[in-house]
């Protein structure tokens, strides 16, 4: 029987998701994907018909392998479509972890780096979540001060997490020719344990497809064996691509997710 959440209390409800109390079982709340897409801290608002499924989709195989991985996620089961089953946060991190393997985006611009700069090791950055705040980033060597004298180990949990999702998710997308140039996750505490939360869709990450059939990677600047205008990711809707189009890239982005149940 499908759930009625017209009759479920709604906990939250950001941009792209609703948050349903799960009256059977307190300690879970069911995600529910909303066809809504923003970018630019929610500036630019669109809705495109079909996105909340291929998310969901997208959502469910990725946390799918990532606990098979082992990783310490929230996520639980799909109880149907567009809608996941997820542990309950007792507190939210509001904050947005990015990890990057390619210099891509804003980057660019605040930082001194030319597009396609490979970064090994991986950077993680820290950035407090607040949209009309623009998501300002935590100065890094605040973090190493807190982290060392006040035990703030809750960044080291987040950056450990961060980076071994990116191993794993850069190693399954390269399967399927696609380079997982940057990511961004969240987390929350359940129980006393760090956990990965929310979602990981076409809107968490940068996707750049091969430029061709053998790339050499280690290199310092990465960018001629890419192809950023094959984009599969939400710059392409930052970029002003049609819904349409958006959808079809996010799709591209399911069907490979849905091949990570053979890895
Ligand atoms: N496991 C969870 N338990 C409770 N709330 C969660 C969980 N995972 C994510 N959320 C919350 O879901 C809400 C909706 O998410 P989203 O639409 O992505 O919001 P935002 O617009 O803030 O990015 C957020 O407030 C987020 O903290
Ligand atoms: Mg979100």
């Amino acid at each position: 029987m499908p759930i009625s959440f017209d009759r479920l209390p709604v906990i939250a409800e950001g941009k792209t998701k609703i948050i349903y109390a799960n009256p059977d079982n307190p300690k879970t709340v069911y995600m529910r994907f909303k066809d809504d897409i923003t970018a630019g801290d929610g500036v630019k608002h669109d809705v495109i018909a079909g996105k909340a499924l291929v998310d969901w989709k997208t959502n469910r195989d990725i946390f799918g392998y990532l606990n098979r991985r082992g990783v310490r996620t929230h996520y639980l089961e799909t109880p149907e479509e567009k809608v996941a089953l997820v542990e309950k946060l007792d507190r939210k991190i509001n904050l947005e972890v990015v990890t990057r393997r390619v210099a891509a985006g804003s980057i660019l611009k605040w930082g001194d780096v030319d597009e396609g700069t490979r970064f090994d090791p991986l950077i993680t950055q820290f950035h407090y979540k607040d949209d009309p705040l623009h998501d300002p980033m935590l100065d890094p060597g605040y973090i190493d001060y807190i982290v060392r004298s006040k035990g703030a180990k809750e960044f080291m949990t987040m950056r450990e997490i961060n980076g071994q999702v990116f191993t794993i998710l850069e190693e399954a997308f390269a399967r399927f020719a696609v380079q997982l140039v940057d990511m961004k996750l969240e987390y929350g505490i359940i129980g006393d344990e760090v956990v990965l939360i929310d979602e990981i869709t076409g809107g968490s990450f940068r996707l750049w497809p091969y430029a061709k059939e053998k790339v050499d990677l280690q290199q310092g600047n990465v960018l001629n064996e890419l192809d950023p205008a094959g984009r599969l990711d939400k710059d392409t809707y930052r970029m002003g691509e049609s819904g349409g189009q958006v959808l079809t890239k996010f799709e591209q982005i399911a069907e490979i997710t849905a091949r990570f149940a053979e890895l």
